[in-house]
């Protein structure tokens, strides 16, 4: 698949890498030129100049960004995200990580789906952390991609690009339950943060519904 990956940070890298590994074509976009070619062609992606232009020919466009930037980024996809899947793996995280900016209702993913009016929004990767997005592998066990989605092209890019890399595709609903992975992730996050650990850490769903599984 051709995928546009927004953001060349943790986040970016990590799945970026993963995906060329497998066999994608993966474009970087990011605001600082220098570091998006150099990350791209650590991990043999391609770097383009703006996120218009990586998602222009991408089949499927990844958002690994600060959630403050959320505007700023639907802006300069300039209209590109319409009838293309969007994969938001972003966490909206206060700046000073107190808690969700969202905590008054909704989810960043939706947010998304707003800003980027026609695109197939689906809410996925957030709830694993960097280190795992990189190492799926890292616990010698298959690992699980929580995702939500009202969408079925979403659903299908989600489970080809997750399995790809050796993750288990779980659904848990609409994109409306964007809200509880974010929730998720971010209890995740703040364990890491006072309990002072590695990062490693993440939810797998012993005994999940053959339903949610299903591909
Ligand atoms: N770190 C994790 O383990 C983890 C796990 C799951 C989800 N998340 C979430 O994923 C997102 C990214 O996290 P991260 O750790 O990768 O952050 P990061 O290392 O700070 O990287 C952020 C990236 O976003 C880019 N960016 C910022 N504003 C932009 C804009 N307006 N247009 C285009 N690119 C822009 C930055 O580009 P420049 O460098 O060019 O400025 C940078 O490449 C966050 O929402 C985070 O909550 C993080």
């Amino acid at each position: 698949m051709k995928i546009a990956v927004i953001g060349t940070g943790n986040v970016g890298k990590a799945i970026g890498g993963s995906l060329v590994r497998a066999g994608h074509q993966v474009t970087f976009a990011a605001r600082d030129a220098d570091k998006t070619k150099q990350v791209a062609s650590e991990v043999g992606a391609s770097a383009a100049v703006s996120a218009a232009d990586a998602a222009r020919d991408a089949d499927v466009i990844i958002l690994a960004v600060p959630y403050t930037a959320a505007e700023q980024v639907a802006a300069e996809l300039d209209g590109q995200a319409a009838g293309k899947v969007v994969i938001d793996a972003t966490n909206p995280i206060k700046a000073d990580y107190s808690g969700l900016a969202t905590e008054s209702g909704g989810s960043g993913a939706e947010r998304f789906a707003q800003l980027l009016g026609g695109a197939l929004v689906a809410k996925a990767f957030n709830t694993l952390l960097a280190g795992l997005q990189a190492d799926p592998t890292t616990h010698g066990t298959r690992l699980d991609v929580l995702y939500a989605t009202d969408d079925p092209a979403a659903r299908a890019a989600v489970i080809d690009l997750a399995s790809s890399i050796g993750l288990r595709p779980v659904s848990v609903g609409p994109l409306a339950a964007a809200r509880e992975l974010e929730a998720l992730a971010w209890l995740n996050i703040r364990l890491q943060m006072i309990a002072g650990g590695d990062w490693r850490s993440t939810f797998v769903l012993i005994g999940a519904p053959a339903g949610a599984t299903a591909a």
